[in-house]
């Protein structure tokens, strides 16, 4: 990564230290991720199977967790001990998210309140830890261009832009972020047609599950079918390509391909495996590892968070992960 500066910082350390205190350690020349992304409330009900339509079926439980694709995100990351600021939306009846955040370590001075509704998903989880999930955008998706570009004037040169496809002006986003120069990373997630019309040369790294990157690529098949493809259509991207339980693919034209087998656990919960390993993927790089060993440190930790309920609340702290 550009910019990048070594750390000092022992593991131990990381997970109790504020921003400012890890601006200290870190030092004043390492770039910060300024994560553009939703935060929602996750109501998540526990199913023998995920409901089939007409079906009216019983859950063996409920609970309420944060979650959003970009808390998830920003929460790894700032488990992990990077320097992270958050960029969204919340209702008041999610400000609760931003204490969550703030106890990850991730700076939270750029999340806007809405007069709406917090983003919601209802999650269902099935006996095998599969899940599907209902998405309203609610705050997520009322972030205006002023309040983007407001956002992008406070990253400085070096740091790096983190999204997803759960807030508003993602296309606006990535296009800004291009035009001052700062590197992309971009989880195309949850995948819709109109991710094919954003500026996607503005994206440095490309992190997709198979879905999306048939999406992408415009054709199915094996991984490195899919990477093939990607690689001809975005030359210049570095791309990760995560498989589930079958591990990950890096692809990049100075590394070439890179595999990391994936991890047997008993899974429990899915639900955030993406958002724990783009962040800690992010999280290693900032520290200094190289590509393989990044990759396996985030492998490690989704490893983790698939043992364990919910969304954020699943993800790891770096002592936990091991490397
Ligand atoms: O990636 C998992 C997340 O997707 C959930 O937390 C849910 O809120 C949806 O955004």
């Amino acid at each position: 990564m550009r910019g990048l500066r070594v750390s000092t910082m022992t593991p131990k350390t990381s997970k109790i230290l504020s921003q400012r205190i890890r601006k200290m350690v870190w030092g004043k020349s390492i770039m910060s991720i300024i994560n553009f992304g939703s935060l929602n409330i996750d109501d998540v009900y526990t199913v023998d199977h995920i409901l089939r339509p007409g079906e009216t079926l019983a859950a063996s439980s409920y609970q309420i967790f944060p979650g959003g694709k970009g808390n998830n995100q920003s929460i790894a990351l700032g488990r992990a001990g990077a320097l992270v600021a958050h960029v969204g939306k919340v209702g008041a009846d999610g400000l609760w998210l931003l204490d969550l955040l703030e106890k990850a370590g991730v700076d939270t001075s750029r999340v806007r309140k809405s007069d709406g509704p917090t983003g919601r998903a209802i999650i269902q989880v099935d006996s095998t830890g599969q899940n599907s999930i209902l998405l309203f955008a609610g705050a997520n998706k009322t972030l205006t261009h002023d309040e983007l570009r407001a956002a992008l004037d406070t990253c400085r040169p070096g740091d790096w832009i983190l999204t997803q496809n759960e807030i508003s002006g993602v296309s606006y986003l990535l296009a800004e972020a291009k035009a001052r120069g700062l590197p992309v990373a971009f989880n195309p997630a949850p995948m819709g047609p109109e991710v094919l019309d954003y500026p996607l040369d503005a994206v440095t790294l490309l992190v997709v599950n198979e879905t999306e990157a048939e999406a992408l690529a415009g054709c199915s098949g094996s991984p490195e079918r899919l990477l093939d493809a990607l690689a001809i259509r975005y030359p210049d991207m570095q791309i990760v390509l995560t498989l589930g339980g079958d591990g990950v693919v890096f692809h990049s034209a100075s590394e070439g391909r890179l595999r990391v087998k994936g991890q047997s656990v008993k899974v429990v919960d899915t639900t955030a495996a993406g958002d724990t390993f783009l962040g800690y993927f992010l999280a290693a790089r900032q520290r200094g590892f190289d590509i393989r060993k990044a990759l396996e440190t985030a492998n490690q930790a989704a490893a983790i968070t698939v043992t364990r309920p919910g969304a954020a609340s699943s993800i790891p702290l770096w002592d936990e992960v091991r490397i």
